[in-house]
């Protein structure tokens, strides 16, 4: 017999099994001598999305998305990457501080995996929080077919929310060929200013909502960009109707993690019947919840939610934006003794909804205090001009854009201004920035995050943060197509 007191936690330490006592001094001493070894294998599966759109998909241990992480806040890690592919890959760590030779960058902080090579990444888990992995080379390939998961950070404290379960939805876009091509999102919605991003997006590209396949790529090509036709859309790797249902119990609170790992789309998911409470910004908490109808999620954010089971029937949890229900992205909350009644069909009007933006949310403090040495950064996105695929800042393209260097210690202010149609999720390696305005409006509290949704048309963002994590970091759209364009600079941390 195990006393509960002494010993409370088990870790799968390299495949062998190591209790861990908990209490006292001992704890500390005990965490940082275990490591959790974790086995990734990178391959080409076959994967059904749903009934008769079966890709070659690329996955972490055989499943899209790959396997949720579990790790505890401060935990020693080492993950053992196989690469099974016929191409080169790497790991990122999303959100995650790690050293920088851990960072997954190709040519940068690694070489590339080559193909039947290992790569042991070791580090410690923190922040705590919802961050997430995925392959960082070719993703307008690799993230597109499938390399990419949950990395779930569990707090040393205790959440400062509670909930009764919890559970991970990974949000994703995909080019099967067997379905309508969907419009993209183009000018972001998570700023505030009201606009339907994939409705004028899709007007905007000239495909209209549910443009035929060969008219909406033709369209794709002709356009603006050359950005896939993407037809499909999953949680956790399925398409509706294939996708799990939510069962629920009236009266629980379940924690929803949202992450979203598509490329080029912006999802703002709603559940019908039910008000969602946002709790945390890309993994880091809030304040307080934030009670919502609808989430703008932009590519590589993440939204946690709470939502309160308090009206028993059949619901939907499902994507507005016009085409993504359609093409999949739904799902059924189901309440205990309801599992037979049929859901109301998704509503695509945010008319008259509260639609989650920056500036309802109020972050908590995180790092270290605004240091007494700062710089300041103009970053001016532009790019995607009649048919090119040049995506710029400050007028230049990777690898020739300024890198933005810093001393430890020294803060930084990163002032984004949108030139162009679209919006651009930029994000951060290595550690966590606050954003302290949103097209021109101060936070009242500045939220904590690692991506950031900078508006088409003018939008503007400001973020901040006080260097501590030597190295050269990717500062990023996280749109493929628009990295490969050009949009990437580099944070140099000396
Ligand atoms: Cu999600 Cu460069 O990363
Ligand atoms: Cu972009």
């Amino acid at each position: 017999m195990i006393s509960r007191r002494a010993f409370i936690g088990m870790l799968a330490a390299g495949g062998a099994v190591a209790w861990i006592r908990l209490d006292s001094l001992e704890r500390a001493a005990a965490e940082s001598s275990a490591i959790r070894t974790i086995y990734l294998e990178a391959r080409v599966v076959s994967w059904e999305l749903g009934p008769g759109r079966t890709i070659k998909a690329m996955a972490y241990n055989g499943r899209v998305p790959g396997p949720e992480i579990r790790v505890r806040e401060g935990e020693r890690v080492r993950i053992v990457l196989k690469n099974s592919l016929g191409e080169p890959t790497t790991i990122h760590w999303h959100g995650v501080d790690v050293p920088n030779p851990m960072d997954g960058v190709p040519d940068i902080t690694q070489k590339p995996v080559q193909p039947g090579e290992t790569f042991v990444y070791e580090f410690e888990a923190r922040p705590a929080g919802t961050r997430w992995y995925h392959t960082h080379v070719q993703e307008h390939r690799q993230m597109d077919l499938g390399l990419a998961a949950p990395l779930i950070i569990e707090p040393a404290e205790p959440e400062p929310m509670p909930y009764d379960r919890e559970v991970t939805l990974v949000l994703d876009d995909w080019v099967t060929g067997a379905a309508n091509v969907l419009p993209s999102t183009r000018e972001g919605t998570a700023g505030g200013r009201g606009r339907m991003g994939g409705m004028m997006g899709g007007m905007m590209r000239g495909g209209g909502m549910m443009g035929g396949r060969g008219m909406g790529s033709m369209m794709g090509r002709g356009g603006a960009s050359h950005e896939p036709a993407y037809d499909t859309m999953t949680i956790n790797g399925k398409a509706y109707p294939t996708t799990e249902p939510l069962r629920l119990n009236k009266g629980e609170r379940v924690r929803v993690r949202f992450i979203n790992a598509s490329n080029e789309h912006t999802h703002v998911v709603r559940v019908g019947g039910h008000r969602l409470h946002v709790t945390h910004t890309d993994g880091n908490p809030l304040d307080s919840p934030v009670a919502v109808d609808a989430i703008p999620i932009a590519p590589s954010e993440r939204y946690d939610v709470v939502l309160t089971a308090e009206h028993p029937g059949a619901w939907l949890l499902h994507c507005t934006q016009p085409g993504h229900a359609a093409a999949g992205e739904q799902m059924l909350v189901l309440y205990e003794g309801h599992s037979t009644q049929r859901p109301a069909p998704p509503e695509t009007s945010l008319e008259g909804l509260r639609v989650w933006r920056y500036g309802l949310g109020r972050g908590r403090p995180i790092g270290a205090a605004p240091a007494e040495a700062v710089r300041t950064f103009e970053q001016t996105l532009s790019g995607g001009m009649m048919g090119n695929d040049l995506w710029t800042i400050n007028g230049k393209t990777w690898p020739r854009t300024d890198p933005l260097a810093l001393a430890r210690g020294e803060h930084a202010v990163v002032r984004f201004r949108n030139m162009s149609m679209e919006a651009h999720p930029m994000h951060l390696h290595g550690q966590s920035f606050r954003v302290v305005a949103i097209n021109g409006v101060r936070l009242e509290a500045p939220l904590a995050k690692d991506s950031i949704d900078v508006e088409g048309h003018m939008g503007s963002a400001v973020v901040e943060f006080t260097a501590h994590n030597p190295g050269d970091w990717l500062f990023h759209c996280h749109k493929p197509t628009h990295m490969d364009g050009g949009m990437m600079s580099l944070v140099k941390v000396r």
